[in-house]
């Protein structure tokens, strides 16, 4: 029987081994963002334990038994830990038994029944001879779950702890401690955790998140960020030193995403430092990650105030540089490396990198670091620096980076990019041409976005998720240049996030992983050490132009109405699918539908609203606008792809001149291609008769019946298939990594040439399911990799690549 003809060639070559591949190429970058510190990999369940939260009883609340009364009051007199000065002063009125306060947790204290919970604070009662503490988690319904009396409290500071196994698993549980009986007692360094953290270690970290990093088997882990490096202000900075020592000597500070973020606030984010510095350099031990703490660079976050160390009074920032490759390195006989060996490490963490700023830009930034670099290569040449390219992968503040680091031989230059699908399908061959001998890269964020960063509805879905499996293929064939990578942010709390998508979600009981989780695993696992030549030919004829369509606004209000797709006289557009806008993709403003107007009221919105069919071609939106405002512009929005390209035709807006057409990759508010412009302008509270025809490429636009634009533009050409090749030198293998984004099957020939002695049978693992599809708490598993076997009858291969999939084939060869 003849086989059906292939779409596809895919050849590989492994008799023309290519450069090593970098074995620092998949990490993973932790940053205490999303509660993934304190309420996350922290095990510790109570909040504001320590009642150093400015107020002091966020987290606390009043909790009596039925004739219980007493007042709960914050102190600082004569505290047990002068970092920690201020505690909880409990009174309670007669009777007395059963008042006291209840915490509840990070969203619920979280507990598991057969678990044992290891609960310990710090007490006295110097005017009260008699009375003593009574500990319990109560569930959310109010049942006591698991509950012990603590030994009579002294007049002096001391600590009591107690051993409690719940009854029942509860996720938004409360833990209270309450009086015996009248009598005032003071508490402090209220702690409730888990006997079984990761590696049992007390205090520790939780067992199921740090199981998923290590399952990711990363071979460094960046900490602690991301933006909180920087601080909102230079005074909340992450300062390393105040992070490590006995958990009491830890000073707590206010978490930079504390702040309002993309109109979410969540005034109860602090650190406590539960986990700190020690603790990193542990954990990137025991998930066999190389170490990668970033530092202050004497610059608070440039987002926020911009705050800055004049440049002749960096040295405490450079000292902290010093110190800390002492306490990662050092001798135990030396200061700081003593300070680690009294944490239980006696020997050195081995730390080989460290970066200089996060996510710093501007010349303010490249003095800074130009002071920091010759201060650290001169004392520790060793020692490779990481240095940033601020926060977007193009336009000026990047290309200005790299102006400055390539002259100074920078050794790992880190870029960012949070984009739509399309930017990464497009960017797989962003680093081919990167040049060989200049500085290494360290893609250090990025991720795929399925609508505005930050959007509740902005999903860890298989479409982002294949996007970036295409973009690594690009990062593995370039790893002599792409020496490090990884995917930001790292967790999310399913409850307090602040930021979204993020690779591991969770809450007080459970995590699960994305399919973007299993895109870096398969990627991480099926590494090999030396890239194979590869090569793809599509004779498939490019995809005609299509998209959605939508309406927006240009710091401005408007409406909008009539809005019609005309298809062969036919408007295929159902009113009723666009007269809830919570329902459609929104990208800012505030929208709303009433008698027929979709209406934009927010005056200083930039903002759009898209709907209707990605497959749309070969039709004429017609609709009526009015801008509200004063100023500013509206925006009509063609052939949006679900990659997320589209064009968008600006009337209005900047100095109200031009009407422009511009084409959107995808990418970040700076990259926007104009593809036609014409004078013109609007005014305000009048009705336009808005008219975009298109047919193909070609797209006309029409104002109030005249001709604006009138311009044939072909969608840029997106791969539909992406290939990266590497041999194991260990096991022998060739292995393949195969990325379908579109949703066709893909039935390829597959030439393994220069193999000797190809087995029987190759090794497959498949991500594949609907673009859509995302994990969930409910649905954990939805999109999780599946394992295949292939029969081989030789090096020619025919096979069939599932719609929206990531293949990995694994060949044994001699
Ligand atoms: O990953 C979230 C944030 O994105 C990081 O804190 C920052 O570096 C970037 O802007």
């Amino acid at each position: 029987m003849l086989a059906e003809a292939a779409d596809v060639e895919i050849s590989v070559d492994a008799g023309q081994p290519g450069h090593q591949i970098s074995p620092r190429l998949y990490g993973i970058f932790f940053e205490d963002i999303n509660f993934a510190g304190d309420g996350g990999l922290n095990a510790e369940l109570v909040k504001n334990g320590s009642f150093e939260f400015p107020d002091g009883m966020m987290g606390w609340s009043e909790a009596k038994a039925d004739s219980a009364y007493g007042s709960l009051r914050i102190i600082d007199e004569d505290p047990a830990f002068s970092a920690n000065p201020h505690y909880l002063h409990i009174t309670g009125s007669a009777p007395g038994e059963g008042f006291g306060a209840a915490n509840g947790g990070f969203r619920g204290v979280g507990v598991h029944i057969g678990e044992t919970y290891v609960f310990s604070l710090q007490a006295r009662a110097p005017d009260s001879a008699h009375i003593g503490l009574r500990i319990s988690i109560v569930s959310a319904e109010g049942r006591v779950l698991a509950a012990a009396k603590l030994p009579k409290v002294g007049a002096n500071w001391s600590e009591q702890s107690a051993v409690l196994q719940p009854t029942e698993t509860d996720g938004k549980a409360r833990l209270v401690v309450a009086l015996t009986g009248p009598g005032s007692v003071d508490v402090d360094l209220v702690s409730l955790v888990p006997e079984a953290t990761w590696k049992n270690r007390p205090h520790g970290l939780r067992a199921d998140l740090v199981k998923k990093l290590a399952d990711l088997k990363p071979s460094f882990l960046r900490f602690p960020g991301g933006c909180i490096v920087e601080g909102s202000e230079l005074q909340y900075r992450y300062q390393w030193k105040t992070t490590i020592g006995e958990l009491p000597d830890r000073r707590l500070i206010i978490n930079r995403w504390n702040h309002e973020f993309q109109h979410r606030l969540t005034p109860d984010y602090f650190q406590s430092f539960g986990l700190g510095f020690f603790e990193f350099f542990q954990l990137a031990e025991d998930i066999g990650a190389e170490p990668l703490p970033i530092l202050n660079c004497g610059m608070a976050c440039q987002f926020n105030s911009g705050q800055l160390v004049p440049l002749d009074q960096l040295d405490p920032y450079i000292q902290d540089a010093l110190d800390l490759i002492e306490f990662a390195n050092g001798p135990a006989s030396s200061t700081w490396g003593a300070k680690r060996a009294a944490s239980g490490h006696p020997d050195p963490f081995h730390m080989r990198l460290l970066g200089v700023g996060n996510e710093q830009w501007g010349p303010r930034y490249f003095e800074r670091y130009k002071v920091f670099a010759k201060a650290l290569k001169e004392k520790h040449p060793e020692i490779e620096l990481v240095t940033g390219t601020g926060p977007f992968p193009s336009g000026e503040r990047f290309d200005f980076a790299w102006q400055q680091l390539r002259p100074l031989k920078a050794d790992i230059v880190d870029e960012h990019c949070y984009a739509m699908p399309d930017w990464f399908l497009r960017s797989a061959t962003r680093f081919d041409h990167y040049d060989r001998q200049g500085p290494k890269v360290f893609m250090g964020e990025y991720a795929a976005q399925s609508v505005d960063i930050c959007s509740p509805d902005n999903r860890n879905n298989l479409r982002c998720a294949l996007a970036e499996a295409a973009f690594m293929t690009g990062l593995e064939r370039n790893s002599d240049v792409v020496a490090m990578s990884s995917y930001a942010p790292l967790f999310g709390h399913e409850e307090a996030w602040q930021w979204r998508p993020n690779l591991i979600w969770f809450d007080s009981l459970k995590s699960y992983a994305t399919p973007n989780y299993y895109v870096q695993q398969l990627f991480s696992q099926n590494r090999g050490d030396v890239v194979l030549p590869a090569e793809i030919k599509d004779s498939r004829p490019a995809d005609p132009p299509s998209g959605r369509v939508g309406v927006g606004t240009l710091v401005a209000n408007a409406e909008f109405k009539d809005v019609q797709i005309l298809r062969d006289g036919e408007n295929i557009l159902d009113m009723t699918s666009i007269s809830d806008p919570k329902t459609l993709t929104n990208f800012r403003g505030q929208w709303e539908f009433k008698s027929g107007i979709l209406r934009q009221t927010d005056a200083k919105a930039t903002s759009r609203l898209q709907f209707g069919d990605y497959g749309w071609r070969n039709y004429t939106l017609s609709l009526k606008a009015r801008r509200l405002s004063d100023s500013g512009g509206i925006v009509v929005i063609i052939r949006n792809s679900a990659g997320g390209s589209y064009f968008q035709w600006n009337l209005g807006g900047g100095e109200n001149t031009q009407f422009t057409l511009q084409s959107n990759l995808a990418s970040h508010s700076e990259e926007k291609n104009v593809v036609a412009s014409a004078a013109g302008s609007i005014e305000s509270n009048r009705w336009y008769d808005i008219k975009v025809e298109l047919s193909g490429s070609r797209i006309r636009c029409y104002l109030d019946g005249m001709p604006v634009h009138d311009v044939d533009v072909a969608p840029p050409e997106l791969p539909r298939l992406f290939v990266a090749a590497s041999r194991d030198v260990g096991s022998h293998q060739i292995i393949l990594k195969v990325v379908n984004p579109t949703d066709v099957e893909t039935n390829a020939d597959l030439a393994l040439d220069g193999t000797r002695g190809l087995g029987q049978t190759a090794h497959l693992t498949l991500l594949h399911g609907l673009s859509d599809d995302d994990n969930s708490l409910a649905e954990p598993d939805k999109i999780a990799p599946t394992q295949e076997t292939l029969a081989l009858a030789g090096p020619q291969i025919q096979y069939k690549f599932l719609p929206q999939s990531l293949t990995v084939m694994r060949f044994d060869t001699e």
